[in-house]
């Protein structure tokens, strides 16, 4: 098992490239499902959630090549319309292959993803959405059997707004029969992200980015150039880093425009922020005031910020109120900081924070992805050496982030 070790207490500064998004390459990959020319995509992440998607792709026959951060995928022949447990088990983004396989193929045996860490994380939504779309669907065996003539374009209202039952239906739809009318759809930029991929693929998409997205159907897509938008929660991460750690940071290839949120709760805590299109720099000098928050669907804050947030505001000159709305099981991190030292009580969906001046180094567990991001926060500011276990779930979602840390100066390396 890898472990980083971490020895806190050290400002960073200099600069850092931030990598393509992974909650936007994983459905954009799922895409190249829905035409039998190439997709050729650029800036995707290196990532082990990337590897996985691409391993699901190749063993239902779809030829991948990849050259740094490059990657060609073409679905010419597929042979299995299957998303297999053991490799559903371990990423639950694989549902994404979901509607991509029924709109292009009429059947689909994907494996139910199960809950994780933050949740139970139901995917009742993508099937409701298909079956709205004439996809007859039963659950057998703990799989989703799917099969279709051809999808019908009609309205779905989704009850939640959910990401990637948005991104599932909207891939369904491009090669569906008709219009379709995506309500109370998701508006995260890794959406309109896909959208715009699909459009470059042949698709007939307008709305993307609002919360009602209108999809016309077609025959066919065919070959597209991409190139993934940046991940704005590796940006936000190293943003609330430096905020913690104190220092002058500039990021690059980033999208400043995409977490608004993040950026303005930053500037409250009293970094300073200034902006071009596709860099971020952040001065931090002195302790961060605290931030209260509640997280909620794009463009609110996000949740896959909460967790670093929260490490923020264990240093914090004040005491903030922290409350998570979307997943019911997301404060895993907190027990973990209790062992630096942090001053928090859950109640409820709520923590409530109250900064202390210094934490301490400890050993740590990592829990889930942005869990294991906060802990290697906490580790930057605490007194001390902390050691980061299980941070496999790090290398799911961050590219290279010990390497990219250390160029800014932090003491941090990957043990055994
Ligand atoms: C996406 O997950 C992201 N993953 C998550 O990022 C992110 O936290 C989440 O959106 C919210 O922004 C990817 O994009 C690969 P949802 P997703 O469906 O689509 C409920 C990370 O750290 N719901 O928007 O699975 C659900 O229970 C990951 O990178 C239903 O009830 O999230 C939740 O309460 C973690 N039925 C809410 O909607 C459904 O059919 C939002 O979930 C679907 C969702």
């Amino acid at each position: 098992m890898q472990k980083l070790k971490i020895r806190g207490g050290k400002a960073l500064n200099g600069s850092v490239r931030i990598s393509g998004a992974k909650n936007a390459a994983l459905p954009i990959i799922a895409a190249s499902l829905l035409s039998r020319e190439p997709l050729a995509l650029k800036n995707v992440p290196q990532l082990n959630d990337i590897g996985t998607m691409v391993r699901l792709l190749a063993q239902m026959g779809v030829q991948a090549k990849r050259d740094g951060e490059a990657l060609t995928l073409t679905a010419a022949e597929i042979t299995e319309k299957v998303a297999p447990y053991d490799l559903v088990k371990t990423m639950r983004a694989s549902i994404l292959v979901l509607g991509p396989l029924v709109a292009r193929f009429g059947e689909a045996k994907v494996s139910l993803p199960g809950g994780c860490a933050i949740g139970a994380r139901p995917v009742d939504l993508h099937i409701k959405g298909l079956e709205a779309m004439g996809a007859e669907i039963h659950i057998e065996g703990g799989y989703i059997l799917a099969r279709a003539k051809r999808l019908k374009g009609c309205k779905i209202l989704s009850a939640t707004v959910t990401v990637t039952g948005t991104e599932n239906l909207m891939m369904a739809a491009c090669l569906a029969e008709g219009t379709t009318i995506l309500e109370n759809a998701a508006r995260e930029p890794e959406v309109v992200d896909l959208a715009k991929c699909l459009i470059a693929m042949g698709a007939r998409i307008s709305g993307h980015g609002t919360d009602r997205i209108t999809i016309q159907g077609v025959d066919s897509l065919h070959a597209a150039d991409y190139t993934v938008m940046p991940d704005r929660i590796e940006t936000g991460t190293f943003l609330a880093a430096v905020a913690a750690t104190g220092g002058d940071v500039t990021l690059s290839n980033a999208a400043p425009d995409t977490l608004d949120a993040v950026i303005d709760r930053l500037r409250e805590s009293g970094a300073e922020i200034t902006c071009t299109p596709d860099t971020i720099r952040i001065k931090a000098v002195m302790r961060p005031a605290p931030i209260s928050l509640k997280t909620a669907p794009y463009p609110a804050f996000p949740t896959d910020m909460q967790a670093q947030f929260i490490a923020l505001n264990c240093i914090a000159s004040g005491t903030s109120v922290v409350t998570e709305t979307i997943f019911e099981n997301r404060f895993m991190h907190v027990q973990e900081l209790l062992r630096l030292g942090a001053r928090i009580n859950i109640e409820g969906n709520t923590a409530i924070v109250h900064g202390v001046e210094q934490l301490t180094g400890a050993t740590v567990m990592a829990t889930d992805l942005r869990a294991s991001a906060c802990l290697v926060i906490a580790g930057l500011v605490a007194k001390g050496e902390t050691i980061v276990d299980r941070i496999y779930h790090l290398d799911r979602g961050y590219d290279h982030i010990e390497a990219k840390l250390t160029s800014l100066g932090a003491d941090i390396e990957r043990v055994n």
